[in-house]
């Protein structure tokens, strides 16, 4: 008993923590591969030390998933925590590494970016600093895979990072290098250890670059809320639903003696599971049954079923929103699990795009020893209405 409540405190104490961290001193930069054979995971390594060369930054490595589940990864790449789409909304700026397939990007980084349409309409990643570097074979189409990443990035309206001729002049000319101006590349097919040490330096000198401009950026406003500061009150909830495509679900029936929501002083106060068409989605515990990618599955469902009851609440107009107040988010996990503010993004980011400025919220993140009904999530929400 004495070790639950350990645990919840821990928990607690985490998902406080993990929501300061937006608001830290400190510049958040992701570094986020794909690579097979291990060539790109080294030169990503140099970035993130580059990166965190630079005053007060924080680099994170981590990897797209791969889309033949059957792949054999190099096995330190294999053990790199894998990125969600959502989550490249959190960071101040972003290395992407890829390996030169055929003179373009893998086919498994593109994939990931094929999800990230919501993320392309709401402009979330506008304004945010990014920059590619790559491991290639020969070597053979290595600029035109690094621009055709840029294209990707350009149609997010993120800033992209080159490299021009910086670390170029402690190059070792007496052997072929990966350096370009729009970003280091490692020539993994070429003589000697790869990457060189020459094409390290390069990389860590493109981490530090990212790093200065993500500094320099991070503290400014987006864009977007400048422009629309006046419009924003104007801005259809139902518009931003349609475009991003979520479709609230019908709004969950109570099993016992209580209502959906309950609403004081403009307060509407709602809790909610991981109902699907009548059915728990996913159920079980974090850790042991349900997959972190499943329990964020849950999670999001989860949220749109509070969606769904705030939608009763505001008497079918979402519009009618004026704040998302607070979000506590319980997950039924293992004693020893950790990563509950990761699995809350889910319902976080999905209420920010939805919601925009107005679903700027406080959080917390408890670990739970069990949930009803055996839902591996359950949110409490407090919403602000007119
Ligand atoms: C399908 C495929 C296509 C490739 N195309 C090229 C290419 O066009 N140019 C090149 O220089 N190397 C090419 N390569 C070699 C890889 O870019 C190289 O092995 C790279 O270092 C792999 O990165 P990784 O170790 O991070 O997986 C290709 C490899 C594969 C598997």
């Amino acid at each position: 008993m004495k070790k639950q409540l350990l645990v919840l405190l821990i928990a607690i104490f985490i998902g406080f923590g993990s929501n300061a961290q937006t608001k830290s001193s400190e510049t958040n930069v992701l570094v986020l591969i794909y690579s097979q054979n291990g060539g790109t995971y080294k030169m990503a390594k140099a970035i993130a030390d580059g990166v965190q060369e630079y005053p007060n930054t924080k680099a994170t490595l981590k990897r797209v998933p791969s889309i033949n589940p059957k792949e054999k990864l190099n096995a330190d790449v294999e053990k790199l925590p894998v990125a969600t789409i959502e989550e490249l909304a959190n960071y101040d700026g972003i290395a992407f590494g890829s390996p030169v397939h055929f003179a373009n990007i893998s086919a498994d980084m593109n994939y990931f970016f094929s999800q990230s349409i919501p993320l392309w309409t709401s402009r979330t990643l506008e304004g945010k600093p990014a920059t590619v570097f790559m491991s290639a074979g020969s070597g053979a189409g290595k600029e035109a895979a690094i621009l055709s990443f840029w294209n990707i990035l350009a149609s997010h309206g993120m800033v992209i990072v080159p490299t021009g001729i910086m670390g170029t002049a402690t190059l070792d000319k007496t052997v072929p290098q990966g350096n370009t101006p729009f970003g280091a590349t490692s020539l993994a097919g070429s003589t000697g250890i790869r990457p060189s040490q020459s094409e390290l330096n390069l990389a860590k000198e493109q981490g530090k670059a990212l790093a200065r401009v993500a500094s320099g950026l991070r503290n400014t406003e987006n864009i977007k809320s400048v422009k629309t500061t006046s419009v924003e009150s104007k801005s259809d909830i139902n518009k931003t639903l349609k475009d991003n495509n979520i479709v609230i679900p019908e709004a969950p029936k109570p099993v016992g003696n209580y209502v959906p929501f309950t609403i004081s002083d403009h307060k509407v106060y709602i809790n909610q599971v991981a109902l699907k068409d009548g059915k728990i989605l996913n159920p079980g515990k974090v850790g042991a049954t349900v997959t972190e990618d499943q329990a964020k599955e849950a999670t999001y469902q989860t949220m749109l079923n509070v969606f769904a009851v705030l939608k009763e609440a505001c008497g079918g107009d979402l519009n009618k929103v004026k704040q998302c107040v607070q979000l506590t988010g319980y997950f039924n996990t293992t004693p020893e699990y950790t990563q509950h503010a990761g699995l809350m993004n889910s319902a976080s980011n999905l209420t920010a795009l939805v919601f925009g400025e107005k679903g700027k919220h406080a959080r917390a993140t408890i670990g739970a020893a069990s949930l009803p009904i055996n839902s591996a999530v359950e949110i409490q929400a407090i919403f602000e209405i007119e």
